[in-house]
């Protein structure tokens, strides 16, 4: 039986989300907008909705096979998917192998400098705040999660880290970072959002050439190819 869609519970720069007839599912609907450095940089990229839905659907699936529960229920159609109903914590939650991005600048590392083990970091959702970076004691204190539940995702986002790093390598891709949420459901922690190239950095692993949403944000151009790319390689 195919959900129908009722209100509109929220729209973020990315998605909408919808309320369902069941109380405990969403449908989630992808958009081409895109968005960088909070908001400042607004475009839009073709095609972004279905890469988007296609690839989370698919990294959702492969997470499941290896025991990771994930937000994800079933597509609908090329932009829209149905998933669980979660109270979002409101942490982003970025694992990093190679450094990029933030942590290159603020470190004053070189762009593509391997870590020899994965770093985890954890960055306040607010957007009055610019997303700030806050550590286990700030999540703590701030109670945006009790400590079993941070210690549940840290092991969560390291086992994700090494299935989706091997997944990409196959396909030639190197997975140089990504951004995870996490929100509570039925008294456990589940993996929600996305997962595409909005949220990850993926280099082809023979010509470092970056194939993720830093085309946009630095005008690289290839933006809607680079995205199809990923996509194509995703689901080969
Ligand atoms: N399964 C889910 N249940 C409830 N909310 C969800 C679920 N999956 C994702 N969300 C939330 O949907 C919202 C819309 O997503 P989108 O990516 O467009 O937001 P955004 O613009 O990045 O803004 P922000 O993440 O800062 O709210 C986000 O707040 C996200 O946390
Ligand atoms: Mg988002």
């Amino acid at each position: 039986m195919n959900p129908t869609k009722g209100a509109l519970r929220y729209e973020g720069k990315a998605k909408k989300v919808y309320e369902t007839e069941d109380q405990q599912y969403f449908i989630v609907s992808y958009k081409t907008d895109a968005t960088a450095f909070d908001g400042k940089k607004k475009g839009s990229i073709d095609g972004k909705d279905r890469v988007n839905n296609l690839m989370s659907a698919k990294l959702f699936q492969v997470l499941e096979a290896e025991g990771i529960r994930t937000h994800f229920e079933k597509v609908l159609d090329d932009h829209e998917m149905l998933v669980k109903r979660l109270k979002i914590i409101p942490v982003e939650v970025i694992v990093r192998n190679l450094a990029a991005g933030g942590m290159a600048k603020k470190l004053g590392l070189e762009e593509g400098t391997a870590l020899f083990k994965p770093v985890v970091e954890y960055c306040l959702k607010s957007d009055e705040l610019s997303d700030p970076m806050i550590n286990e004691d700030h999540i703590a204190v701030l109670k945006l999660a009790s400590e079993e539940e941070i210690t549940k995702i840290k092991e969560m986002a390291l086992k994700i880290n090494e299935v989706l790093r091997g997944f990409f390598e196959k396909r030639e891709l190197t997975l140089v970072d990504f951004k995870l949420e996490f929100g509570r459901f039925d008294g456990d922690v589940i993996l929600g959002d996305e997962i595409s190239p909005d949220t990850c950095r993926l280099w082809d692993r023979k010509t470092g050439e970056r194939l993720d949403k830093d085309r946009f944000r630095r005008d690289l151009g290839l933006v809607e190819e680079s995205y199809q790319e990923v996509l194509k390689r995703v689901l080969a």
